[in-house]
């Protein structure tokens, strides 16, 4: 007689990778046109071997495989991104930028997976007093602008400076813009600039100095440093060797107005995002001209509580200096909506000093070259 017995019923070693794959983060891939950030590519594939073992029948087969494969949601192509010219006359176009930004979401697990997604890490923020003077730093926030000195919060993130002067035009909460560079282009003047060092090397470092001194002269609110230096995509660099290069370009401005830390995204990999700013602190040991701290956010818009946490967190890291949020947006579903759900919280939030929605730009805040879009109607309108 023989017996059939159900010896095994594993998940093979492919689940438990692509499970940490789902929990660490998104890749999001830029396309051609830069301002089409953050189209993104996931791919689940869970995978299960089922093994049946049949006790003594010596002539029929040991061990049965079965594969089931799920997969969800289909993967999108990718394209490069477009290389940069930047130039400290003509309006800094886009650094250069590899194809691939990295974004975490903290999001739960599909429930197929079932592993939960791991916390964002936040280590205890290190003791950091930052080397500007007391007249720069953290003041108990006013209500919009904080203590930014701006009238108001609301940010414009633009590469096309006609298209900023049109939504500026259009947002009367409005009151400041960046383009990731140093130079305003033709900016409406009206519009307070702020410069952007963006990374350490040429062509950036060059055009600094006397870019920097130009927007202060022209009344800049503060001073942006490097642009996520926990992407590999973007200014990659290591805490370490960003706190010795942020401190060299940014001490000249120290105490003239406020200096942002290098931004950090919502990455939850090891070493990014929260983790990438509190080593960045830690490294800084205080003689960091560092007046608050800006960060990024992406993810779904039903995971829109994350932005919160994630503010949150790099409040703390940045030993409770200001924060900005110069870059965020749901990665799907209707972005109108999102503004108007998170937009009253952004502008309660005491610590909060500035936020620009990534950003003014065909198919974004803007229709055609000349139109908000609906959700650009949103941000320029909302009180
Ligand atoms: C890049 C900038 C670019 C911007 C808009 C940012 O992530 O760092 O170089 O201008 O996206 O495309």
């Amino acid at each position: 007689m023989f017996t059939k017995n159900l010896v095994a019923l594993t998940a093979v070693a492919g689940l438990a990778e692509q499970a940490v794959a789902f929990n660490s983060h998104r890749h999001l891939h830029r396309a051609a046109d830069v301002n089409v950030k953050r189209d993104y590519v996931t791919h689940w594939v869970t995978v299960y071997e089922t093994a049946y073992v049949t006790d003594g029948q010596l002539d029929s087969k040991a061990a049965a495989t079965e594969y089931v494969a799920n997969s969800v949601p289909a993967p999108q192509p990718t394209v490069a991104a477009a290389p940069p010219v930047v130039s400290s006359q003509a309006p800094p176009p886009p650094p250069p930028a590899s194809p691939t930004t990295l974004v975490t979401s903290a999001k739960p697990a599909p429930v197929n997976i079932q592993v939960s997604a791991p916390p964002i890490k936040v280590k205890e923020p290190v003791a950091v007093t930052s080397s500007a003077p007391a007249a720069t730093t953290s003041k108990a926030s006013s209500g919009n602008g904080g203590s930014s000195g701006l009238s108001s919060k609301r940010g414009i993130a633009y590469n096309d400076a006609g298209m900023a002067n049109i939504f500026g035009g259009e947002c009367k909460t409005c009151s400041w813009a960046y383009n990731w560079g140093s130079n305003p282009g033709s900016l409406n003047k009206n519009i307070n600039f702020i410069p952007t060092l963006w990374g350490n090397k040429e062509p950036f470092i060059s055009a600094w100095q006397s870019d920097a001194e130009k927007a202060i002269a022209n009344g800049a609110k503060a001073l942006f440093s490097f642009n996520e230096c926990d992407n590999k995509g973007q200014a990659n660099m290591l805490p370490t060797d960003a706190a010795a290069a942020h401190t060299k370009y940014m001490s000249p401005f120290a105490g003239q107005v406020p200096i942002g830390a290098p931004s950090i995204t919502n990455s939850g990999q090891k070493g990014e995002g929260i983790e990438w700013l509190t080593e960045f602190m830690s490294a800084c040991s205080g003689n960091c001209p560092v007046d608050f701290c800006n960060v990024h956010w992406y993810s779904e818009a039903q995971y829109a509580d994350t932005l919160f946490t994630h503010l949150e967190a790099a409040h703390k890291a940045c030993n409770n200096k200001p924060i900005w949020l110069t870059e965020f947006a749901p990665l799907d579903g209707d972005a109108g909506g999102f503004l108007k759900q998170v937009i009253p919280k952004l502008e309660s939030l005491d610590y909060l000093h500035g936020y620009s929605y990534f950003m003014v730009a065909n198919d974004k805040l803007m229709s055609s070259a000349t139109s908000l879009s609906s959700p650009g109607q949103v941000y320029a309108a909302l009180a």
